[in-house]
């Protein structure tokens, strides 16, 4: 391995292999299921062997902890299991936050209006019929009821789920809870241990009240500004930064005041603005706007183009954020194939073998290429010198080359590739579902691999699927309740009105 980098200096034609690592198509042989799987095992045999640690028995900081159970990794219960949310969310942000949670174990009581539910189940149909893809990806692992949140009884049926819930998660828009009759002080009251969550498009201030949507967010927070060309406008990302990034910042949130509730015995409200998720995100970009004041930001490239920098960080085309030069590249079958790129970075310490694989072996000793700094002003000159060897191999033939000298690269996969590649089937990370009224369809797993808590992947559930079950067996309403509250419309889409005869 350590062979690779040191005969490299010493050759200028032929660089020195590593072993040839299996990377094309960035298939993985041993999955990281299996690992966990093995690792379990083994870690499960230790501790039915094991007498638990003394300290394990010990106060620490967070008080004592129990005795580790003899249970093998991934059977002793989900991470939250016990938890229970009720899920007043919809469209992208708080699904995201909730559908996290439900994966990790937590019992997630989907609120949605009746006869409509989350307006995503009809949007961007695409079979006839079916919940849409954009829901079912959003909601899985879910039970649906469906409650009239302004009806006399629907409050009476969200008065028990109060009481019976540790959560309440909600992004409607500014205001709405409260509408409902469900500020913080009235459900402070109803169930002083609950912990209410929300997503806002914007904290305090003058926009607070405004409604937001993906790409508003992604625009006012920073992300669109610094996204793109210099010359070019503005661009907002494919990833769903505003959405998905503060649903994830808000599961950050709520597991951490569950934790301190441990402590505290009560509640508390967490709050995440899109924007605030999208300027987190964008942090390193912060980080350059104060940069500009001790000068130019010599690892963009308009630096070395020449052109100077205004009073605001600058668009970076796909130059890389952390000061070593990188750009997107042409493969081989460009021509054809839009994807046909890899993402190159010129890392310092491997510079040497950067040139020795492109064909330049003089510039490892060239003072015009030699340095980093020196580079600096041809970057150009060197992206296209590189380009034409990138441009006669496949993007997954380069990357496999690459990967042998430790240069840092990324084929530019397609969804077409994602969806097919095996080693993201085998990790969970791309998992098939199967829907009573859509059939198998494609999502993404569960992102964050747990060793004794594995995701299962189970569908999202249909609209109001489990009224009757959380009225009887979560709320515990008895059968002439029930029928009451039923009776009176409040968890039943109105009745169209008979046309008169
Ligand atoms: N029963 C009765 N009424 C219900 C209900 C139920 N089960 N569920 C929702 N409603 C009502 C709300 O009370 C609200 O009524 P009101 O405004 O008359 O008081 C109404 O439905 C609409 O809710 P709202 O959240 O305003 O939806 P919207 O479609 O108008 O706006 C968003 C959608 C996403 C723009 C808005 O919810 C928002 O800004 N959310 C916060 C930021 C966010 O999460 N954005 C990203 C979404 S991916």
């Amino acid at each position: 391995m350590a062979k690779s980098k040191k005969s490299t200096k010493a050759k200028s034609k032929a660089p020195a292999k590593k072993p040839v690592r299996k990377v094309v198509k960035l298939a993985a042989k041993s999955t990281s299921k299996n690992t966990i799987k093995s690792a379990g095992k083994a870690a499960s045999k230790s501790a039915k062997s094991a007498k638990p640690a003394k300290s394990a028995k010990k106060a620490n900081g967070n008080g004592a902890y129990p005795k580790p159970v003899a249970k093998p990794f991934g059977e002793a219960g989900k991470a939250l299991e016990g938890v229970r949310i009720l899920d007043f969310t919809h469209v992208q942000s708080g699904p995201t936050c909730t559908q996290l949670l439900a994966w990790f174990g937590a019992d997630v009581i989907k609120v949605e209006r009746p006869g409509v539910g989350d307006i995503t189940r009809g949007q961007l149909v695409d079979v006839k019929g079916a919940d849409s893809l954009y829901f079912t990806m959003l909601n899985h692992n879910k039970r649906s009821i469906t409650i009239d949140s302004k009806h006399p009884q629907g409050k009476r049926v969200l008065d028990e789920l109060i009481k019976k819930c540790d959560v309440l998660v909600e992004n409607f828009a500014p205001g709405a809870l409260d509408r409902m009759g469900l500020t913080w002080d009235y459900i402070h009251k109803v169930n002083p241990r609950m912990i209410v969550a929300s997503v806002k498009g914007f904290g305090p201030g003058p926009y607070e009240d405004c409604k937001v949507y993906e790409n508003v967010a992604q625009c006012t927070g920073g992300s669109a500004s610094t996204t793109g060309f210099r010359d070019g406008l503005p661009l907002v990302t494919g990833a769903q930064i505003g959405d998905s990034g503060t649903g994830l910042h808000l599961a950050l949130g709520i597991v951490t005041a569950l934790f301190q509730r441990n402590r505290t015995g009560r509640g508390q409200r967490v709050l995440c603005a899109m924007q605030d998720g999208v300027l987190n995100l964008c942090r390193v970009k912060l980080r350059d706007q104060q940069r500009l004041k001790a000068g130019p930001l010599t690892e963009y490239s308009q630096y070395g183009e020449g052109i100077p920098f205004g009073d605001a960080t600058p668009r970076a085309g796909n130059d890389s954020g952390g000061g070593q030069p990188g750009r997107i590249l042409k493969c081989k079958g460009w021509e054809d194939d839009p994807n046909a790129y890899i993402y190159f970075i010129t890392q310092a310490p491997v510079w040497q073998a950067i040139c020795d694989v492109i064909g330049e072996p003089g510039w490892k000793t060239d003072p015009d290429f030699a340095t980093p700094k020196a580079r600096l002003p041809r970057l150009n000159q060197i992206f296209e010198r590189i380009e034409e060897w990138t441009k006669t191999k496949t993007k997954f033939e380069a990357m496999d080359i690459l990967n042998q000298y430790d240069i840092p690269c990324g084929p530019i996969l397609s969804m077409k590739e994602l969806a097919e590649d095996e080693s993201l089937r085998k990790t969970g990370t791309v998992v098939e579902v199967d829907h009573p009224t859509r059939g198998k369809y494609l999502t993404v797993g569960n992102p964050i691999k747990l060793s004794d808590s594995i995701t299962e992947v189970k569908r999202s559930p249909l609209l109001g699927e489990h009224t009757d079950e959380i009225l009887t067996d979560v709320l515990g309403f008895k059968a002439k309740d029930v029928a009451e509250i039923k009776n009176s419309g409040a968890l039943s889409a109105p009745q169209k009105e008979e046309k008169a005869a």
